[in-house]
């Protein structure tokens, strides 16, 4: 952890966090024709060029290239400690839960690429259960969020709402 340790995070990290929200949902929203183009390719039939599989290939990869920023940036200038009101179990908790949400964010545009340039069906197997785990976390990630908000009122989504310029 870079020191001094940063007490917020900032514009960036922020904006970062958001963009990749949107574009996780499009991708759950928009599987359907990748699914479908991924069976035909498992029949041994050669389907046709659809922009939404174009769109969900490139989504995946621009996730990809921003979470890696993300880690990046979290590295090199650090991010808020964790609140020290916080029990102990709560913080291991949030801990966990954020390291892995950043390596499914890799994983899955990983094993969707090799599952879709290589035709491997491990990779596609792999890629389903990970999208099962990555949907669980991100839903334990935002309960976790609103009780700060709404039962700890300790108002953590400010930290994700305003930040350092820098
Ligand atoms: C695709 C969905 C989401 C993913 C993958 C995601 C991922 C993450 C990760 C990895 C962090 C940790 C940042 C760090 O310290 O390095 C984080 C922080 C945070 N997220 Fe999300 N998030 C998502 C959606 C949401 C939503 C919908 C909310 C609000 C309801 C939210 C609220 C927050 C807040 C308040 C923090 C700061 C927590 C803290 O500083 O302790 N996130 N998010
Ligand atoms: C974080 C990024 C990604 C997310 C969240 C995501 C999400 C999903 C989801 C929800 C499905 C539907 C799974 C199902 O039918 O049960 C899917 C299927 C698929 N995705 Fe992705 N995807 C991502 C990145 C990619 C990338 C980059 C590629 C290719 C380069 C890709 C290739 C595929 C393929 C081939 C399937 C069909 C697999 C099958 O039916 O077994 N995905 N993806």
């Amino acid at each position: 952890m870079p020191t001094p340790i940063p007490t917020a995070y900032s514009r960036l990290q922020i904006r970062l966090h958001w963009l990749v929200f949107v574009l996780l949902a499009l991708q759950y929203i928009l599987h359907e024709p990748i699914t479908e183009a991924f069976d035909m390719v498992e029949d041994g039939l050669t389907p046709a060029f659809s922009p939404l599989v174009a769109a969900h290939v490139f989504g995946g990869f621009l996730i990809f290239v921003l979470v890696a920023a993300r880690i990046y940036i979290r590295k090199e200038r650090g991010v808020p400690p964790l609140p020290e009101t916080d029990p102990p179990l709560q913080r291991m908790a949030a801990h966990v839960t954020h390291y892995s949400l950043y390596t499914l964010m890799i994983a899955m545009p990983v094993s969707g690429a090799v599952a879709w340039f290589r035709g491997n069906e491990a990779a596609a197997e792999a890629h389903e259960v990970m999208r099962a785990i990555l949907l669980a976390l991100i839903a334990l990630h935002v309960v976790g969020a609103l009780y700060h908000q709404f039962v700890v009122k300790d108002g953590l989504m400010q930290r994700m709402r305003r930040g350092d310029p820098v």
